[in-house]
């Protein structure tokens, strides 16, 4: 087999959460460009829809599902409605995801949970229920956006719920790396640095200078560059992987 066949995606199922815009769309893209048809999760209907509608010019098939990963029911129904029109999930990306800068000091516990609660405990409810399926199928890949905050604390925005949410999503994914590789169900992380995305448009130009300047590339990455880390992760090229942890930050956790 050609090593390039190995990164083929063709007749797999995908589900991309947080696909609407950002990251997720790139992700999202990227698999169906491989050959995947996915499934568009995410709580804005109108930027889910429009992420489908590129897939579907791709030539391959797509569902929108306006849903919230952190209501079960919500995930429940989606995976339902999923293996209804799919018939199977190969691949799982837990990419939602949100932020605020608050002082530790002066965090409502309610902001904390907030964010936890999108970015820890919505990413374990989608990893136990497509878990279970590709437990059934003896098959899958998933793989959960974490941070490079999950091993830093940033500068100068305060956010140690963020950060404590994406040191989560590392150790979850290597726990669940171990429960479910006997049955041939791989589970990574990847943990990007700082990406021109709808996250970061609040962030004052001078914050996003500094980020860039820190990042041995001196840059801010396109989240189009990240698409391929994706592709290899949910193909058979990276068949050996499990647990991994890869970062992708333009050197900027290098010193
Ligand atoms: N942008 C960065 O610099 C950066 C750096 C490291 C990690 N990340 C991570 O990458 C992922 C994507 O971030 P992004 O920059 O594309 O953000 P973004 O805000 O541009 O996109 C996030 C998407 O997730 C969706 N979403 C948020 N909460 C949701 C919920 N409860 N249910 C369903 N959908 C929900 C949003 O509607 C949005 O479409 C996040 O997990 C983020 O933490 C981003």
């Amino acid at each position: 087999m050609g090593i390039l066949s190995l990164f083929k995606l063709d007749g797999e199922k995908a589900i991309v959460t947080g696909a609407g815009r950002g990251l997720g769309r790139e992700i999202a893209i990227g698999l169906a460009e491989a050959g995947a048809d996915v499934a568009v999760v995410d709580r804005l209907a109108k930027e889910g829809e429009e992420t489908a509608a590129e897939i579907e010019k791709l030539g391959r098939k797509a569902i929108a599902i306006e849903g919230d990963v952190t209501k079960e029911e919500d995930v429940k129904k989606a995976v339902h409605t999923v293996m209804a029109k799919f018939g199977k999930i190969d691949i799982l990306v837990c990419n939602a995801g949100i932020v605020s800068w608050i002082p530790a000091e002066e965090m409502e516990f309610e902001k904390w949970k907030e964010v936890m609660d999108v970015n820890l405990n919505g990413v374990f409810l989608y990893n136990k229920w497509v878990g279970r399926k590709m437990i059934k199928q003896k098959k899958g890949s998933i793989i959960n956006v974490s941070s490079i905050s999950a091993f830093l604390a940033n500068y100068p925005q305060k956010q140690c719920h963020y950060n404590s949410s994406k040191a989560g999503v590392v150790q979850l994914t290597k726990c669940l790396a171990f429960e479910w590789a006997p049955y041939n169900v791989r589970v990574n992380t990847v943990c990007p640095g700082y990406m021109n995305t709808p996250l970061l448009k609040k962030a004052d130009k001078k914050y996003l200078d500094q980020w860039a300047s820190f990042a041995a590339q001196k840059r801010i990455a396109d989240p189009s560059e990240l698409k391929g880390i994706f592709v290899f992760l949910a193909s058979q090229a990276s068949s050996y992987f499990t647990g991994s942890v890869i970062v992708a930050d333009g050197g900027y956790s290098l010193w």
